[in-house]
């Protein structure tokens, strides 16, 4: 090799170097040491952040990689996506009824894989934007294409995951959003021989689809478990199926709250437990009750996140919120008129052994063990 080959050659290797050690040294500045309260057995990497998506509107998202544990070869196993920030679902972590202290989940889907939680879009969870008009003009599509260049920069300052298996899932309104990125992600990747972002496949649960589906599949739910009166399933049919669930006529709604009189207080995520009423008896009443519930499960868990999320001291910890968001952080509570309040928790949190084993069947395209 001539000298002057060989000095290309190192200074490329310089170029190269200094470029991939000013992406580890962003990727260090979002390195989790430790969040408050968590238990001290962690043995997994976690980081977290914001990536820009917009700079003229000064659009940003948060996001939170919690990868396998050391001991399961984090560089060997996929990447997932989960829209919708629920991380205390899936993830690692359980928050104690004091909103402090923090205790590991043994169905951690990190065990398989590494996680990728994204709050998505601006204005959700700790996600922001500085121009608050675009709070109002947020649609499906903007909402898909900054959820898309957020991908693409993120993988920049993690290029460890570069062509790793790579999957997007989520649940409720990511019924929509999951199925929308996968399909720019596909697009953008036709014609790539060895695509960075390594595309294999989506999931979604408890999908939000379309409005009459989504009417039709819920009225259907409540009254084959008693919990409307003939009647008035019969007038949330005629009234609401048709409609917008974001414009609901004024007979849907009259209907709405019928049902919503008629269901009482309780948990329609989860009918067969207490709601979450904030006393501390409940919870022991609950415990042992239900065998086929994971006796982890407790309804109030939302407002132990909303309670942990807003400490300052665990923004901090997780290089949340450094702009000074004018809002508070909240589990998303979305659409559908008044009658879900809430799009809390799902399959996972109830039974977490039956969630984990079906997304170990997923990963492994195998069809769920009978
Ligand atoms: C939003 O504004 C704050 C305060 O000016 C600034 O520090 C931050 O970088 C801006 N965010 C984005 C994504 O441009
Ligand atoms: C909370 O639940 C307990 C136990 O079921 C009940 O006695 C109490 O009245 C409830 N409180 C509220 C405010 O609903
Ligand atoms: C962000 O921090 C401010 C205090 O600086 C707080 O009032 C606000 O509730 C926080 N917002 C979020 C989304 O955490």
């Amino acid at each position: 090799m001539g000298h002057s080959q060989f000095l290309v050659l190192g200074f490329l290797y310089l170029v190269l170097c200094s470029c991939f050690s000013y992406s580890l040294a962003d990727q260090d500045k979002d390195k989790i040491t430790v969040l408050p309260g968590q238990p001290t057995n962690v043995d997994f990497n976690q980081y977290s952040g914001y990536v820009t998506v917009n700079q003229q509107t000064g659009r940003a998202l948060f996001y939170w990689l919690i990868e396998s544990p050391a001991s399961r070869k984090p560089e060997s196993r996929p990447l997932i996506l989960w829209l919708n920030g629920a991380a205390e679902e899936i993830g690692p972590f359980r928050i104690r009824p004091d909103g402090k202290t923090l205790y590991l989940n043994p169905y951690s889907w990190n065990k398989l894989a590494n996680l990728l939680f994204l709050e998505s879009p601006a204005g959700v969870g700790f996600s922001y934007t500085n121009t608050t008009s675009d709070l109002y003009t947020a649609g499906d599509g903007r909402t898909a294409e900054d959820a898309y260049t957020f991908l693409v920069n993120w993988f920049e300052r993690f290029p460890q995951y570069k062509h790793t298996d790579f999957y997007i899932a989520g649940e409720s309104y990511a019924g929509h959003y999951v199925p929308q990125l996968s399909q720019i992600v596909y697009e953008r990747n036709k014609g790539i021989a060895n695509p960075e972002i390594n595309f294999k496949g989506f999931m979604v649960g408890n999908a939000v689809t379309d409005d009459y589906h989504d009417y039709v599949g819920t009225f259907e739910y409540w009254w084959t478990h008693g919990l409307i009166s003939d009647s008035t399933y019969r007038s949330l049919r005629i009234a609401c199926e048709s409609g917008s669930s974001e414009h609901p006529s004024l007979d849907c709604m009259t209907a709405l709250k019928s049902a919503e009189m008629e269901q009482g207080n309780i948990d329609p995520y989860s009918i067969f437990t207490r709601p979450c009423n904030g006393t501390a008896s409940l919870r022991r009443n609950l415990r042992g009750h239900y065998p086929w519930m994971s006796r982890a499960y407790d309804p109030c868990t939302e407002r132990y996140s909303e309670v942990y999320f807003n400490h300052p001291e665990v923004q901090k910890a997780l290089h949340a919120n450094v702009t000074g968001i004018s809002y508070p952080w909240r589990t998303c509570r979305y659409f559908f008129g008044y009658s879900f309040q809430r799009a809390g928790h799902e399959v996972p949190l109830h039974r977490p052994r039956q969630a984990f084993i079906l997304f170990r069947s997923f990963l492994e395209n195998k069809p769920m063990p009978s």
